[in-house]
């Protein structure tokens, strides 16, 4: 199976990704609804609870990581790779490949959680993609709490998203990473305000498309992945009201979630 973890719902953008562009690739997740948001807590913190989120997976079969959540990604990933021999893919790598490729001025935005723009791995990665690019990072930490809460069309939502992009909206970029597997969700809000001719990366997308790109050149990962018919298992750390109705809107279908101890 393929193992997939993120805070919360976030992540399931990732999952219906993978669906989408990977068939047949029994998935198992992990949302960590229980210490949702990550992006606010200290580096060791989602460390720590990365690595009981992987061990988790693990021990349900999966071969394969993949941490569909940028805050883990960009604070725990060394770590996870360091203390694994599984293949990890994170979802950072894939976005920031396709905006160094997309950027017609080299004027890139990524918005993310706190941890993820203290971390400044995007900026890194980016500058080491494509050396004259200009980056700019901007924290939105309100919008997962949002999200995890289901104000998805909410007015109060539009207003946060209109002032957390004001600062990007001077600086002409003409590409912006959704860097939060949540903001999918928010997809519409912020590519409006934005603005148009600003092209929009969003992670889960080009993760899959990565994953997609692993599996089709990797026979022995494909074979020990592969098994269509299996299904998929959604795990959630706790249960909170809205989930289930954003689990089946990312879905499109009725999902059962499973409650687990991490
Ligand atoms: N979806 C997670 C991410 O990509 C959200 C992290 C959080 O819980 O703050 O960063």
């Amino acid at each position: 199976m393929i193992g997939i973890f993120d805070s919360g719902v976030g992540g399931m953008t990732v999952a219906r990704a993978i669906e989408q562009f990977c068939p047949g690739y029994p998935l198992v997740y992990l949302g960590d609804l229980a210490r949702t948001p990550y992006g606010s807590k200290s580096p060791a913190m989602i460390t720590e609870y990365s690595h009981r989120n992987t061990e988790f997976l693990l021990k349900q079969g999966a071969k394969l990581i993949v941490i569909a959540c940028n805050s883990a990604a960009s604070t725990a990933s060394t770590f996870l790779r360091s203390h694994y021999s599984q293949a990890i893919v994170d979802v950072i790598f894939p976005a920031v490949t396709r905006a160094a490729e997309v950027s017609k001025n080299g004027r890139i935005g990524i918005i993310g959680t706190r941890a993820t723009i203290n971390s400044g791995l995007y900026e890194q990665r980016l500058l080491a993609a494509r050396p004259d690019c200009k980056v700019y990072s901007q924290a939105c930490p309100l919008l997962v709490p949002l999200v995890e809460e289901g104000w998805l069309d909410r007015q109060e939502t539009k207003m946060i998203v209109k002032k957390y992009l004001h600062p990007l909206r001077d600086k002409q970029i003409d590409t912006l990473i959704l860097g939060c597997t949540h903001y999918p969700l928010l997809k519409k809000t912020i590519a409006t305000r934005i603005g148009r001719g600003v092209h929009i990366i969003d992670s889960s997308v080009e993760v899959a498309l990565h994953l997609k790109s692993i599996l089709d050149s990797g026979e022995q990962l494909r074979n020990e992945l592969y098994c269509p018919g299996t299904p998929s298992r959604f795990f959630v750390s706790d249960l909170p009201s809205p989930v289930h109705a954003l689990a089946s809107a990312i879905f499109g279908r009725p999902v059962l979630l499973e409650k687990t101890d991490v």
